[in-house]
């Protein structure tokens, strides 16, 4: 079983960190030990004035590679065209504002500005520089045309800067810069064939006209899965119980309150689906009858319920699956990998999501998760904490990793 990992999708990599001449230039050491660290490979390509607040050695000795710095020395063998080509992302990290100037208008007088001509990965830049050069209106020009190319440019931060004067220009943060890189790798368009079905949220189970049963999700797992099928391409239904979440654009959204309007909504989608996403808490137990006026006290003691199992719609689903995807969550707060596999296999699931509600910090109401992704063809893969929207790009990586493999499996079979 692989380990806990918060970034993944670094891992076998292939990028490109431009270093250039500001003071930030050490930080750039650190961020080049946690790419590579988190499975990437690295080539370092530095300006000359980068060289001067730090030697290419030391980066050098930590990409395990030579550093690029010359566009015109004889060892270099074209890597201003090589390197770009094959590389996964180009980071620019510190990115001073002359090299934001080279780069709004295509100048190519050393390495790393040639590099930006000849690549056509992504892109991100983090600039660091004195906060009144950041608001000058050139530079404030010069990340506007970059970003209206695509480029990522991120914001610096505030704090105490080089020249004693706090002000807006310190280095983004190494997580932040990590983050845009990890963003930049998601594969666009892959889902493009896809109509995926998605539920989020609770459900909520009239007893009487002014209460009900309903559980703590609050949807932001289904609504960030719902939102990064829609960004790689596919065609989003979105089935959700009550929340306090603006939908996200480009998603048909059916809004239910019930499990039995749910159940409805999802049977009614479930034709049309190639991958349906159960992210909803839907309700295990419904009020066996609705009261029509308001319960009253009346001076009773104690009060009982009757309550009967509502059906399990991702059962129910299964049962009349033609050739869609199914996958399922399995909201745990014990035992939760032997649960989970219950799940998969007793709901008839390609993929489940185990996910510990009682982690601090994770599950229900937050904007973090860590799961556990097991399919059904026995892979078990343990997510650490990180961001729902992420984690979502982990999710439909992890399906259609499992999609491409039931593939080639079943084009095996027909060959043999
Ligand atoms: N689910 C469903 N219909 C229900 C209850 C749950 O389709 N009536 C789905 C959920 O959307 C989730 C999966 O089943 O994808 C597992 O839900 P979970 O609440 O973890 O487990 P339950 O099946 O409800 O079982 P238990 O409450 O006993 O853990």
């Amino acid at each position: 079983m692989e380990v806990d990992r918060p970034n993944p999708t670094l891992r076998g990599k292939r990028l490109v960190l431009g270093v250039t001449g500001s003071i930030a230039v050490y930080k750039a050491v650190s961020l080049l030990r946690t790419l590579t660290g988190e499975g990437a490979s690295v080539a370092v390509a530095m300006t000359q004035s980068a060289t001067k607040f730090v030697t290419p050695l030391t980066f050098e000795v930590l990409s395990g590679a030579r550093v690029t710095t010359d566009l015109f020395e004889a060892h270099e063998e074209m890597k201003h065209l090589s390197l770009p080509e094959q590389a996964d992302a180009l980071i620019v990290a510190p990115a001073t504002a002359n090299f934001l100037a080279k780069a709004a208008v295509g100048l190519a007088d050393d390495v790393l500005s040639t590099m930006l001509l000849t690549t056509r990965c992504p892109v991100i830049i983090a600039p660091a520089m004195d906060g009144d050069m950041w608001t000058h209106p050139t530079v404030v020009e010069h990340v506007r045309t970059l970003r209206a190319r695509g480029v990522v440019v991120l914001d610096p931060e505030e704090g105490p800067l080089a020249s004693g004067r706090i002000a807006q220009g310190r280095l983004a943060a190494e997580a932040r810069i990590l983050e845009a890189v990890q963003t930049a790798l998601v594969p666009h368009n892959d889902w493009r064939e896809q109509r995926v079905l998605v539920s989020a949220g609770p459900t909520q189970e009239a007893i009487d006209p002014v209460r009900f049963i309903s559980n703590r999700s609050s949807g932001k797992m289904g609504y960030a899965i719902a939102d990064a099928a829609r960004d790689r391409g596919a065609q989003v239904v979105l089935v959700t119980g009550p929340t306090a979440l603006t939908p996200p654009p480009g998603v048909e959204v059916v809004s239910v309150t019930t499990a039995k309007e749910m159940a409805d909504a999802l049977c009614q989608h479930f034709p049309w689906a190639t991958v349906v996403i159960m992210a909803a808490a839907v309700a295990d137990f419904l009020p066996k009858d609705q009261a029509v006026q308001k319960l009253k006290k009346r001076g009773q003691p104690a009060f009982s319920l009757e309550l009967e199992t509502a059906p399990d719609i991702l059962a129910m689903l299964s049962a009349q699956r033609t050739s869609q995807v199914l996958v399922g969550f399995a909201a745990e707060t014990e035992d939760l990998i032997s649960h989970a596999k219950d799940k998969l296999v007793g709901k008839g699931l390609d993929l489940i999501v185990a996910n510990d509600v009682t982690r601090e910090g994770a599950g229900f109401g937050s904007d973090n998760n860590a799961v556990v992704i097991l399919t059904r063809t026995g892979q078990q893969k343990e997510f650490g904490l990180m961001p729902k929207r992420r984690l979502a790009d982990e999710i439909l990586t992890a399906v259609q990793t499992l999609c491409v493999t039931q593939h080639t499996q079943r084009s095996a079979t027909v060959v043999e």
